[in-house]
């Protein structure tokens, strides 16, 4: 059996090189494997939250899915999709609240991290919180729990969140008393690289020291890396490998040989100049060709768009049938539709004794007759015994048939030309039939006894 994996894109911001080691390539990497069944997808419901500048949301949704894209994410072989494309989320979202201890997302880290702000800073204890935030981890939670997936690869910030996905389900799962929800379990990758910023400290955006992915292209890459900082030791010193955040991050990307090679050439005192170039050089090797393939995609969004629809309709084929048994088993069942039952007329004899009968129907009808020698014909009636048609005669009685079939489909789409003193409808550009008279009252009680039909159907 296959393990569905899924993780969510917050997509804000722009990628830089340590989303694209620490996060992006290990999960491309894993969803190549036979035994995986991957879900990305760009969680826009989730960036709504951090931010309200639509401009820059769209933007970034745009460069997120073409980074992955260009990244080699195969959306033939993964669920690649839009949270937004996705009604039942949020339809999953108020099912989960409505079981979600107001207690457990009191104590979410995030939520929490912003009222001892708040507190720090004398305000009340919630200003600037919004309902959003607070409900981050329900809506993180329907993600995770609307396609049953049974890993979640995410950053350790997050590991709270898949606890509380796990939280809710078990909730949902007991009241219900029924296993409608997988738990999930958090994977967190050990060895996958924290890359240093320019700064040395961890690669992040709120440290304001990332070095782009594709942003600003080859020079932008390459003004970054030259700011990368170093200690002041001259060409021809020794320097040292461990410490130097240009080893660390040529290593994410080089392998072994190529590192201990360069291990080698600082501590033979190559200058920190050249150092930075030959790094240049390793990240570009990687990331050069797949910033060309980003180029070419974030040229044509509409692109982009069909991938991500396609994949909104591969996953809504599995969250579409999960939400409707939910909706079922809390109470939500869509009854079926009550069926009118049909008019009766009630007649009272002179006796004195009720008779029900069923009124006659009320709707056009085809009658159709044999025309001696001509043929076999039909003929329109409407609803109130108007004779509107008269066909053409056919040789084949099933023919006859057929076009009263297609006429029935026609309703405001029906052709119908004035000849002499009678309207004719045609199809394919041929005269089939035509009315006993011309006129306007007379295609009025046509066009009205077309459109009953086609509605019937
Ligand atoms: N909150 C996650 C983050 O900031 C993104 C995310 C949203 C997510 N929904 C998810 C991750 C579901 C995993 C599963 O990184």
């Amino acid at each position: 059996m296959q393990t569905r994996v899924l993780t969510g894109i917050t997509t804000t911001g722009t990628p830089h090189l340590g989303n694209y080691v620490g996060a992006i390539r290990p999960a491309i990497a894993a969803s190549r494997r036979a035994d995986v069944d991957a879900f990305f997808f760009l969680a826009d419901y989730h960036a709504l939250i951090k931010s309200d500048d639509a401009a820059r949301i769209e933007r970034s949704r745009l460069e997120i899915a073409a980074t992955w894209l260009a990244a080699g994410l195969d959306p033939a072989r993964v669920t690649f999709y839009r949270q937004s494309d996705i009604p039942e989320i949020p339809e999953l979202t108020w099912f989960l609240t409505c079981v979600t201890a107001k207690g457990l997302l009191n104590r979410a880290h995030a939520y929490k991290a912003a009222v001892d702000r708040n507190t720090e800073a004398g305000e009340d204890a919630d200003a600037g919180v919004t309902a959003g935030l607070y409900m981050y981890p329900v809506l993180m939670a329907a993600d995770i729990l609307a396609f049953d997936a049974h890993q979640v690869p995410v950053g350790r910030d997050q590991i709270q969140h898949i606890e509380m996905a796990r939280d809710i389900a078990q909730r949902f799962n007991h009241i219900h008393g029924r296993d409608f929800f997988v738990l999930p379990e958090v994977v967190i990758e050990e060895q996958v690289a924290t890359l240093p910023g320019l700064d040395g400290r961890k690669m992040s955006k709120s440290y304001d020291n990332t070095i782009p992915l594709f942003a600003g292209g080859a020079k932008g890459l390459r003004e970054a890396v030259m700011r990368i900082v170093t200690d002041s030791r001259a060409p021809g010193e020794p320097k040292d490998p461990d410490s130097s955040s240009l080893y660390t991050i040529f290593r994410a990307f080089a392998d072994a040989a190529e590192s201990a090679a360069f291990r080698q050439a600082l501590l033979d005192g190559i200058g920190w100049g050249e150092a930075k170039q030959r790094l240049l050089e390793r990240i570009e090797t990687d990331v050069a060709p797949m910033r060309e393939r980003y180029e070419t995609l974030i040229a044509k969004p509409a692109g982009i768009e069909e991938i991500l629809r396609t994949g909104a309709a591969k996953a809504r084929a599995i969250a579409g049938p999960k939400i409707r048994e939910i909706r079922d088993a809390i109470g939500l069942r869509k009854a079926p539709l009550v069926v009118t039952p049909p008019p009766v007329q009630v007649t009272t004899s002179a006796e004195g004794s009720v008779a029900i009968k069923a009124k006659p129907h009320k709707l056009p009808r085809f009658a159709s007759f044999r025309d001696g020698d001509a043929g076999f014909r039909f003929r329109l009636f409407a609803a109130d015994g108007e004779e509107l048609l008269l066909s053409m005669p056919f040789a084949d009685p099933k023919a006859a048939g057929v076009l009263q079939q297609r006429i029935r489909q026609l309703g405001r789409a029906a052709v119908l030309r004035e000849d002499g003193d009678t309207l004719v409808l045609e199809l394919d550009g041929e005269a089939v039939a035509r009315t006993p008279q011309a006129g306007d009252e007379v295609l009025a009680h046509l066009r009205e006894a077309l459109e009953q039909l086609a509605t019937q159907d």
